[in-house]
């Protein structure tokens, strides 16, 4: 965990992210970004819907400043939609979409009406827009506009992360509404007032998020590449005879690529997680941060020049 609040912290940095975004770092950037256009990662989206996993497509942006950059990302999902509806394999593919894209910082209600829009764009092509969940200045604000869309969108649902302390009530309130949950660690940067800094209690609060989301959620992801908690997982499901199409797992494009192909070849229902677009830097600095081998691979490539 210290080593994921040191990389955070110095990603946030003007002249690390400066060194980030030179050329030196395409092939790492290239590994956890499908493409910098719509239709390169389609077709990616599309390889792995023909291999038999399912997809969820992000188009990578946060924290827009103004209404005329949250239209054009709204317009940017609107016209993803409608090449997903064209596609031949439309049916394992949806949407992942920050809120905070769609004009959060200029208003709740901004972010939902543009969140409205896509729904409205995808619901007749029975494609489901999960809202991701990002810093926790925003938990309760997504939470409440999941709890306000869910009755007339049943494909909207959004991310719950077990690092903060308020998620088992979170877990609750998306079950009694019976919208769907991705459950995933939490990848920002949070103080201890609100969430979890010890990996051993955060993975303990993930399992136990997992479970009850397994047992009575409705769908849930379960979106780690945690193998322990996968085994312990199996295990639990198994125990329980929970059927393989009451849930998914999910995994990000680029990361554990064996671990999916196993739980794939296991029988499992198997979404990835696939990012695209210029706006890949926050995103791109999150994955670093999950892995010191990742960061150390950057290190390595600036020593070989
Ligand atoms: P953990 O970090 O303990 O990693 C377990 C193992 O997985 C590592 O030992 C390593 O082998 C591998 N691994 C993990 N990350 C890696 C990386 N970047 N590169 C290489 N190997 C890596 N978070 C959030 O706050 N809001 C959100 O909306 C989402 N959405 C989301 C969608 C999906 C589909 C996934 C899988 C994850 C997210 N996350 C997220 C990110 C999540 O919170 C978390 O930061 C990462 O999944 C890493 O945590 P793990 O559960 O994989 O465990």
């Amino acid at each position: 965990m210290l080593f994921r609040t040191l990389v955070l912290k110095l990603a946030a940095l003007k002249p690390f992210e400066r060194t980030t975004k030179s050329r030196l770092f395409r092939p790492l950037v290239k590994r956890f970004v499908a493409g910098e256009d719509l239709e390169t990662a389609l077709k990616v989206g599309e390889e792995y819907a023909k291999n038999g996993y399912l997809v969820s497509m992000d188009l990578l942006g946060e924290n827009v400043a103004t209404r005329e950059e949250a239209e054009q990302e709204t317009l940017s999902y609107i016209a993803m939609a409608e090449q997903i509806a064209k596609s031949p394999h439309r049916d394992k593919i949806n949407i992942s979409v920050k809120l905070t894209a769609l004009g959060m910082d200029l208003g709740d209600d901004l972010a939902t009406d543009n969140y409205r829009r896509i729904l409205d764009a995808c619901k007749p092509h029975g494609i489901f827009v999960r809202a991701d969940m990002e810093a926790s200045p925003y938990t309760e604000r997504t939470v409440r506009i999941i709890e306000r869309l869910f009755p007339q969108y049943n494909n909207c649902g959004t991310v719950l992360q077990a690092y903060l302390h308020r998620t088992a009530t979170d877990v609750q309130r998306m079950i009694g509404m019976r919208a769907r949950v991705r459950i995933v660690k939490g990848a920002y940067l949070e103080p201890d007032t609100v969430a979890y800094q010890q990996k051993q209690k955060v993975d303990e609060m993930y399992v136990k998020d997992a479970k009850a989301l397994l047992l009575e959620g409705n769908y849930p992801a379960i979106a780690t590449h945690d193998s322990k908690i996968i085994a312990e997982l199996k295990e639990f499901i198994k125990q329980e005879r929970i059927p393989n199409e009451r849930y998914e797992w999910q995994m990000i494009f680029g990361v554990r690529r064996d671990l999916q192909e196993t739980l794939l070849n296991e029988g499992y229902n198997v979404r990835i997680y696939i990012p695209y677009g210029a706006a890949w830097y926050p995103y791109f600095s999150r994955r670093l941060a999950e892995r010191p081998a990742n960061l150390l691979f950057v290190l390595k490539s600036l020593f070989k020049k």
